[in-house]
């Protein structure tokens, strides 16, 4: 099912990263390969113009065929051509072709993760309320009052440098001076952000960026997506079901405008990408990560004020920085060029993973990016201030 034009069936994802497969492993590098469904090419290309035409993505929840069960025979035949190919390859061949098997990977990562997301989002248009998995909900206490952080201003090192895996807009590595500044111990939580909202927080202009006023007023929006109201109590939509909103949980589903409008309105900011990357380099890559298997965000239990916790995982943290090029930064050639370099222009960067990352596809320097008005990603806020 396909209910809005980002989301993609979870058939597709399964297709999608199979052909990835087949069009930049199979096809390069076996001179003899034969796709048993040229059609494919077609149907299951997401963006790459270098790599021919596509279908278009708002229509793909109309593919009712192939079927399930058809994608995972595409999937298992590609699967092992390219298990073959990896066998039989010589030394410099498997040079060649270990850059393009690693991205392959990481590119399977990131779909596992809209896959979560994607069927949520299907779910929730259903009255019924499905499950995806039923986890056990603990009430907690909520966590102690957020603490700012101070740091002073220094150069500090941005970008990927290490010899592992990064994506190319990590890069270059480069120096950038960030100014003195405060960050918080923790992100928000739900309870925090109702106060907000009972503050009439989404009915006050002065608040909002111009184009997310326009786009609460639009989308009349008043509320996280996922919450509704039942007999003056709030619920949220989780993939364990609809469930009361739990306070001392972190808020989640939250666009760039209502967290932007948030921070302005307790007289704090969203951190820049930069004084991000600088914190989170200092902290331990721990959190609540998809192999959690709770594929929701859970309350801070790490909360001594003495650390900032939270970084990692839970929720993806809105930067206020544009997603744009680093110092250096160009696109690589053909198709693959496309991966990141083309979407740098009108979204902003979120820093950390969120409980539905894999934890091994995750970095302190890693880039993700959406529009600011995008909420079907488990979104959530970090405050930032400035100081003299
Ligand atoms: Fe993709």
């Amino acid at each position: 099912m396909q209910s809005m034009p980002d989301v993609s069936p979870a058939k597709w994802h399964l297709a999608h990263t199979t052909w990835f497969f087949e069009t930049f492993v199979l096809k390069k590098w076996v001179s003899a390969y034969q796709p048993a469904v040229p059609e494919y090419a077609y149907l299951f290309n997401s963006y790459y113009n270098a790599a021919g035409d596509m279908h278009r993505r708002d229509l793909r929840g109309l593919i009712s065929r192939p079927t399930v069960d058809e994608t995972r025979l595409y999937r298992a035949s590609v699967n092992a051509h390219v298990s073959e190919l990896i066998e039989g390859a010589t030394d410099e061949l498997l040079g060649d072709l270990e850059p393009i098997i690693t991205l392959g990977i990481h590119h399977e990562q990131q779909h596992q993760e809209l896959m979560l997301t994607d069927i949520k989002h299907v779910f929730a248009q259903n009255p019924l309320h499905p499950v995806f998995r039923k986890t056990s909900i603990t009430a907690r206490k909520s966590p102690s009052t957020i603490r700012f952080h101070e740091f002073d201003e220094q150069i500090v090192e941005i970008g990927h440098r290490d010899a592992g895996f990064s994506y190319d807009n990590e890069g270059p590595a480069h120096r950038a001076l960030v100014l003195p500044f405060a960050i918080a111990s923790r992100p928000v939580t739900n309870s925090e952000y109702m106060a907000f909202m009972d503050d009439d927080g989404y009915k006050r202009a002065e608040l909002w960026l111009s184009l997310g006023w326009m786009t609460v007023n639009e989308q009349r929006w008043e509320a996280p997506l996922y919450w509704q109201r039942r007999d003056g109590k709030w619920w949220q939509f989780t993939l364990s079901g609809l469930r009361p909103v739990e306070p001392a949980e972190p808020v989640t589903h939250i666009s760039y405008f209502e967290a932007d409008a948030y921070a302005n309105w307790v007289g704090a900011r969203l951190p820049t990408e930069f004084e991000w990357e600088r914190v989170a380099t200092a902290q331990p890559m721990d959190g609540n990560f998809v192999e959690d298997e709770h594929f929701h965000p859970q309350p801070c239990d790490n909360d001594s004020g003495e650390n900032i916790a939270q970084l990692f995982g839970d929720v993806w943290e809105w930067t206020r920085s544009s997603y744009s090029p680093y110092p250096g930064y160009r696109a690589g050639p053909g198709a693959l060029g496309e991966y990141n370099g083309k979407f740098m222009c009108n979204q902003y960067v979120l820093r950390g993973g969120s409980c539905a990352t894999s934890r091994t596809h995750i970095r302190p320097t890693y880039r993700n990016f959406f529009q600011p008005e995008k909420r079907w990603q488990f979104t959530g806020i970090r405050l930032a201030r400035d100081i003299e």
